[in-house]
């Protein structure tokens, strides 16, 4: 699938009660105990997410690094392995990219190059199992982790924290900055106690990003 905006959703009454419920759920701290409701699936930090001269001069603001907490909002119906989607998160106005690895890892990142803010895309063509490529640079991130693995990018990818509802949907629950783990992240926005962050800690199978999720792909 090409990298496409996701179309915004009509109104529907039914999926806004689910949209609703799924942030009560998280709101009140009780994702771990709903592992039948939700799996943690994949990571993806929030650092970077402009340019350093706009960042410098405090226009934008880095992934990350936003005040408050990033709200719980869906992205997808679901991203099929191989697929890609670029979306919006934290903000409106944050550009941010989630991918689905052949062997069903889910990552997400923010879509804004490290170095001088181009936009970073998914390249399924390129590497062993895909990357994401700036094209103003040749800058070249591992989709897995968000690394630099070529060019300038002075560092990696910020991460975007995605979760897989049982129904395939896939939601947006936090950042991590560039450098920081998704259990960081997630922690620093959400609380050290609540029980999601504990279970991140402990990388439960219900929480741990990575092909386990196949089995439903
Ligand atoms: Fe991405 Fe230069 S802006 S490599």
């Amino acid at each position: 699938m090409s990298v496409t905006d996701p179309q915004p959703p009509a109104p529907d009454a039914g999926a806004d009660a689910a949209q609703e419920a799924l942030r009560d759920r998280i709101a009140a701290d009780s994702l771990t105990t709903r592992r039948d409701y939700l799996r943690i699936v994949a990571t993806v930090s929030g650092g970077l997410a402009v340019g350093g001269v706009a960042v410098a001069s405090g226009i934008l603001h880095r992934h990350g690094d936003a005040d408050g907490t990033p709200e719980v909002k869906k992205i997808a119906d679901r991203i099929l392995p191989g697929e890609s989607l670029a979306f919006r998160y934290p903000g409106d106005e944050d550009r941010a990219i989630a991918v689905r690895m052949e062997d069903g890892t889910l990552a997400g990142y923010s879509a804004v190059c490290t170095h001088l803010a181009c936009a970073v895309l998914w390249r399924k063509d390129r590497g062993s199992e895909g990357e994401l490529y700036c094209p103003c640079h040749e800058g070249v991130f591992d989709a897995r982790t968000g690394e630099v693995t070529a060019g300038p990018p002075p560092r990696g990818l910020p991460k975007v924290i995605l979760i897989e509802q049982i129904d395939g949907s896939v939601w947006a629950i936090g950042t991590a900055r560039s450098g920081e783990s998704l259990q960081e992240g997630y922690c620093r926005q959400r609380g050290a106690g609540t029980p999601p962050c504990e279970a991140l800690r402990a990388g439960t199978p219900a929480t741990r990003p990575g092909p386990e999720r196949s089995e439903r792909a």
